[in-house]
């Protein structure tokens, strides 16, 4: 296991009824400012209790955030919460949301005129407004981690960033909100969360034994809680599992002190990008074609994971491996998501050579856990995928 550090900063207020208590994490005297995306709470009634339970506030709000966070409406924000003095800001969203709230806070305090830079200079935050989130769907563990995606529609981009100023102050987990979500975006948030574990585990045996238990035990419980999930969003059972997976998933426990392979959201950035794709569903395209790419490096680990996650006890290491990638791809389609490029656009011609242009661009020239994925490799993955 390699040396790691460890802090995680985010108060976690979890369960039924938690949004009451939003007053105890706020202070009496901020001014606030509440973001919200395109209106589901409202109609869910989220917008409601979060008003309620921050009367007496000098409260802003902000609606309208796109999924995929879409750079020049947060621009409107940013001149608002500057021109109103806002001191707090206060995300009531999936990860579109929080992630816009990240990017404000950060923008708030950026010095320069450009906060677009924020994401291009690759420089850690390490100083942002403070802010708490109450989330309303469980997929991108951005309520507990300080890492942010930001959308740029007019350059077809989509980059991130992050830094120790990014955690949370607080998130407000409360399972209930998971009965409204449509199906589409619970699919998307089981298999993103699924995603977030492989990402962190799928690369080579390297001694971390308790966090390859805490990878295959979010993995399996992803596996139990989705069909239930999917059957019935109102279970509160299921829902609290599923929303504390999401959670902790991303958190950053699960991969300190073991490689990481971060490929697949890399590539899967791009396709949503280029083609506002879901993002989880751009990962549901690319892994299985990246597993089977990189099969001789990640053999051990897929074969570990289909004996341990999905209970293949039968055949030799490359038959259990190749078994594993098997099972994911066949997860993914119980969600009912798709796992080929074509199946989302007829326009996937070039598409492997302009994302293996666009990581030559950014240097991202070897990346994956080895340090050996090139650009090259990249465009292959993406046409296997087609
Ligand atoms: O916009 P509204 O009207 O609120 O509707 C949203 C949105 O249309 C809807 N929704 C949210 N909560 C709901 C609900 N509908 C009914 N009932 C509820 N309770 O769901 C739609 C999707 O929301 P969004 O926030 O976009 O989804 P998600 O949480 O999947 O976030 C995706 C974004 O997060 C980034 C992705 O790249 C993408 O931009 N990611 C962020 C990460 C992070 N910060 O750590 C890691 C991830 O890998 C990911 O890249
Ligand atoms: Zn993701």
């Amino acid at each position: 296991m390699n040396n790691f550090e460890y802090k995680n900063p985010t108060k976690i207020l979890f369960g039924k009824g938690q949004i009451e208590r939003l007053s105890e994490e706020i202070p009496r005297d901020a001014k606030v400012m509440m973001l919200y995306g395109g209106g589901s709470i409202k109609r869910t009634g989220i917008y409601e209790q979060v008003t309620k339970a921050l009367l007496g506030y000098n409260l802003l709000e902000y609606g309208g955030i796109p999924p995929n966070p879409e750079y020049n409406v947060l621009m409107g924000a940013l001149k608002v919460i500057k021109e109103e003095k806002v001191d707090f800001l206060l995300a009531v969203g999936g990860g579109s949301v929080i992630d816009g709230t990240k990017f404000l806070s950060a923008a708030a305090f950026f010095e320069g005129d450009n906060p677009w830079e924020l994401l291009t200079k690759g420089k850690p935050v390490m100083k942002g407004m403070p802010f708490g989130t109450v989330l309303t769907l469980p997929a991108t563990g951005s309520e507990m981690n300080s890492g942010l995606v930001i959308t740029r529609e007019e350059t077809k981009e989509k980059l991130s960033t992050g830094g120790p100023a990014l955690y949370p102050q607080f998130s407000v987990l409360d399972p209930e909100v998971v009965k409204s979500i449509p199906q589409q975006q619970l699919a998307n948030g089981v298999a993103d969360a699924y995603m977030h574990v492989m990402e962190q585990y799928m690369t080579y045996p390297m001694g971390g034994l308790i966090q390859d238990r805490f990878a295959e035990g979010i993995l399996q419980t992803l596996i139990e809680v989705a069909p239930a999930i999917m059957k019935d969003p109102s279970d509160y059972k299921a829902a609290a599992n599923f929303m504390w997976s999401c959670t902790m998933a991303l958190n950053g426990l699960i991969s300190k002190g073991v490689s990481e392979d971060w490929s697949v959201h890399m590539m899967g950035h791009e396709l949503t990008a280029l083609f506002g794709i879901d993002h989880a569903r751009t990962l549901a395209i690319l892994a299985p074609s990246h597993y089977q790419y990189n099969f001789e490096t990640k053999k051990g680990k897929l074969a570990q994971y289909a004996e341990r996650v999905w209970n293949v006890t039968e055949g030799t290491e490359d038959e259990k491996a190749k078994a594993g990638i098997k099972k994911t791809e066949e997860f993914f389609h119980s969600l009912d998501i798709k796992t080929k490029l074509s199946d989302y656009t007829k326009d996937y011609e070039g598409t492997a050579e302009e994302v293996a242009k666009r990581f030559t661009k950014r240097g991202w020239v070897k990346i994956g856990e080895h340090g050996t994925l090139t650009p090259e490799d990249a465009k292959k993955i993406v046409e296997m995928s087609y």
